[in-house]
């Protein structure tokens, strides 16, 4: 590289990752081949719309490597092209989010999502976000017993608000997720006046790879657009994909219906951006290639082993998980006696990478919350196991309890 300067901090950056054990669960390591396509000369390339109608010539290759990822997509998570469309342009997961409500709830709608203290994210309506500023969320939280999501209660608010959308699928949130519960809830909430009922997003940024892989239930039988971001389970570049059911349309101006797909598709292109990031896309179907093998299939299993080993280990050297334990990549736990920001300076010191993060019903604040997160995804792609989850575990436990 010429430029010394970047080429040190990148150089800096890697030695960094490889001598450090990193336990954030929204990050992966992703594989030379997508290292490859990111880096390569799609990056040059303007494509703004869609295959097919595009606003520059020179798209044949640009092209062929959306539609490609597009196929990939509904292919990897058993979508027909016929019943579901997908957009692959969002440049990462809260565009999506954003693009999906612009797309299909009226300013100034209500979006039912989980607050930020319970493991929702900042974009399912937090009013620090365009999300919570252009519509009025609807927050919903964990049970304060049994620290799991508690349907009734839900379905309670859900009725009494009449939310336009109610979002499932969180950044903390260790158990598995009851899609087909959302699906009724959602339908008992029914909008007359829009003829139609509660839309339901679900949002599988943390869990995609998962699902990919067969080690976490799938939202498709139940949502109408399912968003995601690529790089976490998945293990693909940074960016985010959105599905959406053929058969779900709003009215348009003029009252004549429009599909949910088209409208996103709208609310990304020109709606949101410009120009695709070409060189992502491709980044992406490589990723999408790669996790429908069946070597994926393994890895993703045995992320949620390893996590389960390491909540458990955790919970016999007596820390508190929240919930009990977990059902994916993820623990949250209540660091006790010391902050969650003081929980992960120490970790920082013993080479161990994690973020604070707030606990259900958090006594302290968001910026120096209670408890840590972990994830298990990057370090078993690593080909950690669950014997060194064992190690890891003892290793979390001294340096906090020092
Ligand atoms: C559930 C969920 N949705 C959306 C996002 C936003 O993704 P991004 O950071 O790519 O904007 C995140 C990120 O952590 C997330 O956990």
């Amino acid at each position: 590289m010429k430029d010394k300067q970047i080429e040190k901090l990148i150089k800096a950056e890697e030695g960094r990752q490889k001598k450090t054990i990193s336990l954030i669960a929204s990050e992966n390591y992703v594989s030379a081949d997508v290292l490859k396509a990111l880096g390569s000369k799609f990056t040059n390339k303007y494509s703004e719309g869609y295959p097919g109608h595009r606003y520059y010539k020179g798209q044949t290759f640009t092209d062929q490597v959306e539609e490609l990822c597009r196929s990939r997509a509904l292919k990897l998570f058993k979508l027909n092209s016929k019943d579901w469309a997908v957009n692959v342009q969002a440049l990462s997961g809260s565009p999506a989010n954003l693009a999906v409500y612009l797309a299909l709830v009226p300013p100034g709608g209500k979006v039912m999502g989980m607050s930020l203290d319970h493991g929702g994210h900042l974009t399912h309506g937090h009013k620090v976000s365009a999300t919570g500023k252009i519509w009025t969320q609807v927050p919903y939280g964990v049970d304060k017993n049994t620290e799991v999501i508690n349907y009734d209660e839900i379905k309670k608010i859900a009725v009494a608000e009449k939310p336009d959308m109610i979002i499932a699928g969180y950044t903390a949130y260790p158990r598995t997720v009851d899609f087909k519960k959302f699906r009724e809830i959602a339908d008992v909430v029914v909008h007359p006046e829009a003829g139609r009922r509660t839309i339901l997003m679900v949002d599988m940024s943390h869990f995609a790879g998962l699902v990919a892989g067969g080690a976490y239930p799938s939202p498709f039988d139940y949502a109408d657009v399912v968003t995601t971001t690529t790089h976490k389970t998945l293990r693909g570049p940074r960016s985010a994909l959105i599905f959406s059911r053929r058969d779900k349309t709003k009215l348009n101006a003029k009252g004549n219906p429009v599909s949910f797909g088209d409208l996103i598709d709208k609310a990304v292109f020109p709606g949101l951006q410009g120009g695709p990031h070409m060189n992502q896309i491709a980044a992406v179907a490589v990723t999408l290639k790669e996790a429908s093998t069946p070597a994926f299939k393994k890895y993703a299993k045995q992320v949620v082993k390893n996590a389960k080993v390491l909540a458990e280990e955790l919970k016999k050297m007596g820390w508190k998980i929240i919930s009990g334990g977990t059902d994916s990549h993820l623990i949250l736990v209540d660091t006790g006696k010391i902050s969650g920001a003081e929980a992960s300076d120490r970790l920082e010191k013993v080479g161990i990478i994690v973020n604070k993060n707030t606990i259900p019903n958090e006594p302290r604040s968001p910026m120096d919350p209670s408890g840590i997160r972990l994830g298990t995804a990057g370090e078993t792609t690593r080909g950690a196991k669950e014997k060194d989850m064992v190690k890891l575990a003892k290793r979390i436990d001294q340096a906090l309890k020092k």
